[in-house]
């Protein structure tokens, strides 16, 4: 059977002609092509292309900025790149807060990335072990023409691990451990693992003793996006009097230990984890986004970490004694301040310039105070407000440019909904209203 919408040779029509042929082919109206031509960029086009393959316009995002961020006593303006309307108001709102009350105190416990080389083998695991000095000395000599400029920059290989695969006998990996520095290390630990995989198959068919149990065939290497070594963790601290201004109707006693008890359900039932979780990650990675790392691998390994107990857990904990409140976060993040994007978007050069000269260790600090920031904000309208009451607020702005609302329309419908219920109805009909006046 064809299927007449099957298209071929896509990648190689030239930008107009690939226009050209989904206007046709999915009937859009002139209006898609103008937006497209619209968001092109005036000057730096080639440059947004070259980054994805197919590019046929640019989607934008707004990049914003979160002051008052006090990491380890220093201030940063954190850059976020996100399209929901409350993230960076509710981070802005948590780091002013956290600044006159001690600031975000941050730890990176260790930066360890992994690789995985993946081989079939009929013998034991154990038996290749008895051959770990040869088996260093192979990475070493394999990678030793690709690691010296990392060794320079005080990184490399900094142990490796066999294993079997469990509930797969004659399946092994031979796990290595990376120190990257300050670049993400996806290419570099990629490198290394192609150099070694083909020694190390060629070691263990050749070597009389473990060839006689069998001969090994390489299956895959690949960098392994579960980092949780790669950690850092962030928390905040003030007397327990000093949550006042968040407490609302309540006292600020009864609001740590409401706070507590949210944070505490988090941990224990993963419905509440996934969501709690979520809003620690709008804070992540919009930063992530802005500082051009690849939130997609920090997303997996940070959710996978959130597992690790064997049930999906709130990546952050709070504790309470009599006078004293404390709230921590761990999270596994794999950045780097080098490589990537880093050196080709300019938004991203701005965000690190905006940032101040930061390595990876800071700028992991600086994601998990965002991330700390945003779920404290979150995790407080939750236990005193209510979510919708900052939320609809600030969704009203979007409802009313969705409306084509005009700057004094905008203005008195701000105005108007300060006490009340927020809703699209509500609002076209306020519009509705408003436009009968005049
Ligand atoms: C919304 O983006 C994030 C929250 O749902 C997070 C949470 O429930 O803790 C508000």
């Amino acid at each position: 059977m064809q299927n007449n919408n099957i298209i071929r040779g896509f990648s190689k029509l030239s930008r107009q002609e690939k226009i050209k042929l989904i206007t046709n082919q999915l009937n859009l109206s002139e209006e898609v092509e103008g937006d497209l031509d619209r968001y092109l960029h005036p000057t730096d086009q080639s440059l947004f292309s070259d980054i994805s393959e197919n590019t046929v316009s640019n989607y934008y995002l707004p990049f914003s900025l979160a002051p008052n961020f006090l990491i380890n006593d220093q201030v940063y303006i954190v850059p976020m790149v996100i399209e929901e309307s409350s993230v960076v108001a509710a981070a802005s709102k948590a780091a002013s807060f956290w600044a006159k009350n001690g600031g975000f105190k941050t730890k990176v416990i260790n930066t360890q990335k992994n690789g995985q080389i993946f081989f079939s083998w009929n013998g034991p695991i154990e038996k290749l072990k008895e051959y770990g000095l040869e088996i260093e000395e192979l990475i070493k000599k394999a990678t030793d023409p690709v690691t010296s400029n990392m060794k320079a920059r005080g990184g490399g290989i900094t142990g490796f691990k066999l294993k079997t695969i469990e509930n797969m006998d004659h399946t092994h990996e031979l796990l290595i451990h990376f120190n990257t520095v300050n670049s993400m290390g996806a290419n570099f630990i990629n490198t290394c693992l192609e150099k070694i995989a083909d020694p190390l198959i060629d070691f263990i068919n050749e070597k009389a003793e473990l060839q006689s149990l069998g001969m090994a065939e390489h299956i895959m290497s690949i960098l392994s996006n579960y980092t949780p070594e790669c950690i850092v963790e962030c928390s905040v601290q003030c007397p327990i009097e000093q949550l006042a201004p968040y407490s609302g109707d309540y006292t600020p006693k009864q609001f740590a230990t409401r706070f507590k008890t949210a944070v505490d359900i988090a941990i224990n039932d993963p419905y509440r984890a996934v969501t709690h979780n979520k809003g620690i990650f709008n804070g992540i990675d919009a930063v992530v986004l802005a500082t051009g790392n690849d939130f997609r691998a920090v997303e997996a390994g940070a959710q996978a970490y959130a597992s690790k107990s064997g049930q999906y857990r709130s990546l952050t904990q709070c504790e309470l004694t009599e006078t004293d409140f404390k709230y921590t976060l761990k999270v596994p993040l794999a950045l780097g301040t080098v490589g990537g994007l880093t050196n080709i978007h300019p938004m991203v050069k701005t965000a690190f310039k905006i940032l101040g000269s930061s390595n990876a260790e800071q700028l992991m600090e600086i994601v998990a105070a965002a991330g700390m920031a945003n779920n404290f904000s979150a995790v407080t309208a939750l236990t005193t407000t209510g979510i919708q009451k900052g939320h609809m607020k600030l969704h009203l702005g979007n409802i009313l440019t969705s409306l084509q609302a005009t700057n004094e329309e905008k203005t008195l419908a701000q105005e108007y909904f300060t006490n009340k219920t927020v809703s699209h109805t509500a609002v076209q009909d306020f519009l509705i209203h408003c436009r009968k006046q005049v």
